[in-house]
Parts: structure tokens; sequence; C-alpha cells
């Protein structure tokens, strides 16, 4: 039978670290679990929060409706010919452990993504991705269940409208459905992408000649390692903000006042603007607000000191956005959900 538990801290529940309770709290162990709480009134009649690893949430208030812990597990084959497999996780699985069980069997497509934080079911939610590969690159399809009926959907890649940290579940079904399984589509004939950052010296630095996709996850995590925040000693939800994508005009100009903007061309002709050196070149990298400050290392990461409150995090996001915006006059966008 499922528990509902109430005024349930969160502090160990979100990598920010930051103190929020929940009214009422429930863990979903199987499907059938989630299809007994779907009956239950004091769960009909809540504000519904779904959370897997709370590695992208910032907590800047007590959440006064029902959270609902995704604890699902399982990892198996669906399908398999001598090219490709299918692998289908279950969403509570935690993420890096399931590319470390994909990368042991030689399944290739995810290694790129190693050492994110979280759980399987979140990936989709905004569509994670680092160094040159997002979760849509290797993406099969997706089961979900409606939350109020308990109906069960399937949810092709192109259901799910996938683009950069964006999904369908991050926008229009944000809350609407709990992702309960991910199915990917990896190569058994792994072919490897390098060309991103350092990836390539990173591998030179590790003595490594002739790469296999194991060797390309260790140097992601080494380079990750680097400079990203370990949530388990400095509260922190990784990027706070988006990259901005910008036209080309816009580009231009800022090209001309700061020769040192760091931008990538995209395929759609925009230009996407590193928001860490739009930060750092503010002035902000390292800045100290309170309890709360921006990464020393990485200035798109926000990090809690140690007893920052959810709002004093919020407010160094705003003074953030604002100090960009009179220097470059580029107004980021946050990527972490704010509750
Ligand atoms: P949570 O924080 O628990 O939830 C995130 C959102 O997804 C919430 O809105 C929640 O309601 C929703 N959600 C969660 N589970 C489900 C579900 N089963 N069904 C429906 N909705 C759900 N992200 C990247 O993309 N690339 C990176 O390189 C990266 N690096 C990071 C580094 C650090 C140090 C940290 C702390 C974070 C980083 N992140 C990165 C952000 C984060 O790890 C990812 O967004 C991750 O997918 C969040 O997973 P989670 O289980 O912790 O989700
Ligand atoms: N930069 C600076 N100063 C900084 C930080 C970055 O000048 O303080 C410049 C550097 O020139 C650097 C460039 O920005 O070369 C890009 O930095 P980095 O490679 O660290 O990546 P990012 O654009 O800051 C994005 C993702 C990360 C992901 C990395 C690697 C977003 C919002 N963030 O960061 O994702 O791990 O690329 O692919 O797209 C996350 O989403 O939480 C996250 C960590």
């Amino acid at each position: 039978m499922v528990q509902i538990r109430e005024n349930v801290s969160l502090k160990q529940l979100n990598t920010f670290h930051i103190e929020a309770y929940a009214k009422f709290y429930a863990e979903i162990n199987s499907v059938s679990d989630l299809q007994e709480l779907i009956q239950d009134k004091t769960f009909i009649h809540s504000e519904k929060l779904i959370l897997g690893g709370g590695s992208n949430m910032l907590f800047t208030k007590n959440f006064d409706g029902i959270l609902l812990k995704n604890n699902l597990k399982g990892i198996r084959v669906v399908k398999e010919d001598g090219d490709f497999v299918e692998v289908e996780s279950a969403a509570g699985e935690v993420w890096h452990d399931f590319v470390m069980w994909c990368i042991a069997k030689n399944y290739g497509g995810l290694e790129n993504l190693s050492l994110i934080p979280g759980c399987v079911g979140a990936g989709p939610m905004q569509n994670i991705g680092a160094y040159g590969v997002e979760i849509k690159d290797v993406f099969s399809e997706l089961e979900a269940y409606d939350i109020l009926s308990g109906k069960k959907q399937i949810f092709s890649k192109e259901d799910c409208k996938f683009g950069y940290r964006e999904s369908v579940f991050k926008n229009e079904s944000k809350n609407k459905f709990i992702i309960t399984a991910v199915t990917f589509r990896l190569s058994k004939k792994p072919k490897l992408n390098t060309s991103y950052g350092a990836i390539t010296s990173e591998l030179a630095a590790m003595g490594v000649k002739d790469p296999g996709i194991k060797e390309v996850s260790q140097a992601v995590i080494n380079i990750r390692s680097s400079k990203l925040p370990d949530p388990k000693l400095i509260g922190n939800a990784g990027s706070f903000f988006k990259n901005p994508e910008v036209d080309k005009a816009i580009y231009q100009n800022l090209r001309i006042r700061f020769s040192g903007l760091v931008a990538y061309e995209m395929e759609s002709g925009k230009y996407k603007l590193a928001a860490g050196w739009l930060i750092e070149n503010a002035g902000l990298k390292g800045y100290v607000s309170g309890n709360a400050a921006v990464h020393d290392k990485q200035a798109l990461v926000l990090v809690n000191k140690g007893s920052a409150s959810g709002s004093e995090v919020y407010a160094l996001s705003e003074h953030v956005l604002q100090t960009v915006f009179s220097k470059f006059g580029i107004k980021l966008e946050r990527e972490v959900n704010i509750i």
C-alpha cells in the first residue's frame, strides 16, 4: 500500500540542499502503486509535482501539494539486431548508473552524457545534453501515465517535441504525465563523438591512443569533475541558465563590441552564446551574495554555500539576469525548474 507522509523535509532530496517541506509526499515503487495513488482523495485534491533526483529544481518555498518520488527500477533489452539494441530503463534508475550499465555492455550512444546527475525519467523532460550529444539523438520512445486518469500513453520522438533543454513535458504537458520508462536505441558498433570541447585533448592527456566508449566516458567524467561542483560537497543544480540563441545580426553587433565573445553558429543560422562567458565578463564569476554564489570555476552554475534559502539563490539569479542584460542587452533564461 502506498504511504502518504505529511510535512516531509526535502533538504536531502534536492541537490541545492535547500530546506523546504512538501505538505504531502509519496514514493512510487511500481506502476500499481501509481494506479492506487491516483484513486486517493488526498492525491486527487492536491497540486502535484514529480520528483526524480532533485538535481534540476530550486525550491523557493514549501510545496503545498503532493510530491511524487519516482522509484521505479529495472533495465532490460527490448529489441536487438546485428547493429543496434533497444534498451528500456525504468524512470527511477539513476542516470549515470544506467549509462555505466550500457557502457559495460559496449552499447554506444550515451557515453558523452556520463555523470549527469538525476534519474532516467527526468532526462527527456529537458532533453538532457552534454559534450555534443542530447538524449533525443538516441531516444526511441517513452512510456508515461496521465497523472489524473491513470491512462498509459506511449510518446514517440516527435510527440516529445524535443528542443535545446526543451520538451513537451517542460511545456504544455508539465506535471500532467509521469514518465515511467524510457527506451533508447543504442549502437552495438559504436561511433565515437569526440568533436566537442576538450574531449580529444583529455584523451591525449589520459594517454589513450585508440579510444572506445569507455575511454570517452572517462574523459567526459574527468572534464566535468574539473569544473562542475559536486552536489555532495556544494549544493547546486548544474547550469542555472540556458545558453541564449540569438540572430546573426545581434551576434555580429556584440562581436564588434566584445571581441572575446564565445559563440557557436547553429544549423539554423542563429548563434548560441556561451552564457558562462557573458556572466564572467559581466564581472560575476565567483560573486558572493550572502549564502549564495556564482561558482568560481563555471559562472553558469549558482551554488549554495551552506545554508542559503531558495529565495536567496533566486535573488542572486535575478541579479545575474539584470547585470548581464545591462552590459550585453541579452536576457538570460533560467534552465532550472523554479518551485
Ligand atoms: P528532478 O530535478 O527531480 O526533476 C526535474 C524536472 O523533471 C522537474 O520539473 C520534475 O517535475 C520533472 N520530472 C522528474 N522526473 C519525472 C518523471 N518521471 N516524469 C515526469 N516529469 C519528471 N543537465 C543537462 O542536461 N546536462 C548536463 O550536463 C547537466 N549537468 C549537471 C551537473 C550538475 C552538477 C547538476 C547538479 C545538474 C546537471 N544537469 C545537467 C541538470 C540535471 O542533472 C538534469 O536536468 C537531470 O535530468 C535532472 O534529473 P532529476 O531526476 O534530478 O530531475
Ligand atoms: N565560459 C566562460 N566562463 C565560464 C564558463 C564558461 O568563459 O565561467 C565559456 C568558455 O569559453 C567555454 C564555454 O563558455 O569554452 C562553454 O563552457 P562549457 O563547455 O563549460 O559549457 P556550457 O556552455 O557552460 C553547457 C551545458 C552543460 C553541459 C556543457 C557541456 C547548458 C545550459 N549547459 O554548458 O549542461 O554539461 O555545456 O556540454 O547548455 C546543465 O545543463 O546543467 C549543464 C551543466
